[in-house]
């Protein structure tokens, strides 16, 4: 099992004996009010998921994020996790001061106030996102965050339970498990979907080489037309009963939010499941891709970047379907041509199931279908 990013893992929770300690403490405090995305990126610090982080951001570590996708002090990191203010909520506090933060009224953590800093959202979006299209989900976003960003280190006390909380574990948690049941290897699996064949294909193969096959699907704000959290977690549930040996793979949410930025979310992506324990990680086609901001493959490329990642990536060519070969390949082991090639579509399986109708057992498991089918909106509005 590799170590966590960094060398150990760093969390950032307050001691269950000290919770209420904490919690009197903070009702004290400057407070400030965060979203419910950012509540779930703190408490992803907390919980030890993005080790070696303590906190928000400062800013040397920013601007060698967006430069390098590294740290100032050289490690990988390509997603920044920042906490945005107006400039008056800034002005209300000074570096030294300890803040509560509150989601929705309610304060779940605190923040030692190491920086305060400004930052340039044209460079940002550039160096993340590979693009200034406010059409961009990721840009879009952006453009929503407020002026002021404010670095430091948090503690957390009061844990947001989590949509689905049985299924919500922490790194110490999965490190534990994957020694009990024995896995020594374990590929990562990253999913904003119900599972298709292609997607069935992708992880059976991987699981033939590792001990474990780690499915983590993704909980949290998606673009509109994506499937809902709980269709995801069901089609899971159905697949493993009907398609998995047990104890071959699990399941574990991950509540953060979809950015939709390709190959550095895809970096991001690796260090949090090697953070939860997993050895190798798996990059297909189009990884965390949008549109067609990316090439199918540049989420595989940027691993030749960072050979210093400490977790492997597995990556998989285009699986389709061959009519011919009557099952899933890809152009590294298929010799037919496309006549006889159909794509595992996630359009063209949405555009069916709108119309309540079947895609075909080539594409996607009946017993997944029947899933999809018995919810009234499984897609996003
Ligand atoms: S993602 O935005 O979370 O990457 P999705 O849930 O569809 O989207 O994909 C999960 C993983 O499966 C990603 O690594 C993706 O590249 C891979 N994948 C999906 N479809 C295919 C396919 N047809 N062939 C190869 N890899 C695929």
């Amino acid at each position: 099992m590799p170590r966590p990013h960094g060398g150990r893992l760093v969390e950032r929770l307050t001691a269950p004996d000290r919770v209420e300690k904490a919690a009197e403490e903070a009702s004290e405090l400057t407070v400030v009010q965060v979203s419910e995305e950012l509540r779930l990126d703190l408490e992803n610090v907390a919980f030890g998921l993005y080790s070696p982080l303590a906190g928000p951001l400062n800013q040397g570590d920013y601007l060698t994020v967006l430069a390098k996708g590294r740290l100032a002090c050289d490690l990988p990191w390509t997603i920044p996790i920042l906490l945005d203010l107006t400039e008056e909520e800034a002005s209300g506090f000074s570096v030294g001061d300890r803040l509560a933060l509150a989601q929705d009224g309610e304060r779940f953590a605190v923040l030692d106030v190491q920086e305060k800093y400004g930052w340039d959202r044209k460079t940002h979006c550039e160096r993340v996102y590979r693009t200034l299209d406010p059409a961009h989900p990721g840009v879009a976003k952006t453009h929503e965050m407020r002026p002021a960003l404010v670095g430091g280190c948090i503690e957390v006390f009061n844990p947001s339970p989590g949509k689905y909380p049985r299924y919500r574990l922490k790194p110490r948690e999965t490190r534990f498990l994957f020694r009990e049941k024995g896995w020594r290897t374990v590929a990562g699996f990253q999913t904003r979907n119900a599972p298709h064949i292609g997607h069935e294909y992708v992880q059976k193969t991987a699981l033939a080489f590792v001990d474990g096959l780690f499915i983590n699907p993704l909980i949290g704000r998606k673009k509109p037309g994506d499937f809902t959290d709980e269709v995801i977690l069901e089609t899971y549930e159905a697949a493993f009963r009907h398609y998995f040996l047990r104890n071959s793979a699990t399941m574990v949410t991950l509540e953060m939010e979809m950015r939709y930025a390709g190959p550095r979310e895809a970096i991001h992506h690796a260090i949090v499941r090697k953070n939860y324990g997993c050895s190798h990680f798996i990059v297909g086609r189009d990884h965390a891709g949008v549109g067609s901001y990316y090439g199918p493959f540049e989420a595989q490329e940027i691993f030749e970047d960072y050979p210093d990642l400490g977790v492997t990536p597995i990556f998989f060519r285009n699986f389709f379907h061959c009519n011919r070969c009557g099952g899933p390949q890809n152009d590294k082991i298929c010799p037919h041509g496309p006549e006889d090639h159909v794509n595992y579509s996630g359009t063209k399986m949405r555009s069916l199931l709108l119309e309540g109708k079947r895609p075909d057992e080539t594409m996607m498991r009946p017993e997944v279908v029947d899933v999809i089918l018995r919810h009234k909106e499984p897609f996003n509005p």
